[in-house]
């Protein structure tokens, strides 16, 4: 095992998971998981940040009723209840937030 640095400035997982058809708990599939992950990924590519900030599925956090669930790290962030509307908003905190650590890092 060897550990590395993180290749990207932010990771941001959104739960893809889908249970199957009848089962008891509700799925973050169910609740636009999936095209959320997808507009998410489009989004951060078309503002060039593909290579900055990497937007990966996740499975079951065990939140599903509060789906969808997307967590940013390394900032320890939940989000919770992510509707496409949201999308917009979230990309300009990512895009703002990898700016900032940029110049942040440049001046010091
Ligand atoms: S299905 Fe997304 S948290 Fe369980």
């Amino acid at each position: 095992m060897q550990e590395n640095p993180l290749p990207h400035q932010k990771i941001v997982f959104v739960c893809c998971n889908q249970r199957e058809e009848g089962a008891v708990r509700t799925c973050c599939a169910n609740q636009n998981g999936v095209l959320i992950h997808q507009e998410l990924k489009e989004m951060v590519k078309a503002r060039g940040y593909r290579t900055k900030i990497r937007v990966s599925k996740s499975g079951c956090m065990d939140r599903c009723e509060a789906g969808a669930n997307v967590m940013i790290f390394p900032d320890n962030v939940w989000l919770s209840d992510v509707m496409v509307e949201d999308l917009e908003a979230l990309v300009d905190r990512l895009v703002a937030e990898v700016d900032g650590s940029e110049s942040t890092t440049a001046d010091e």
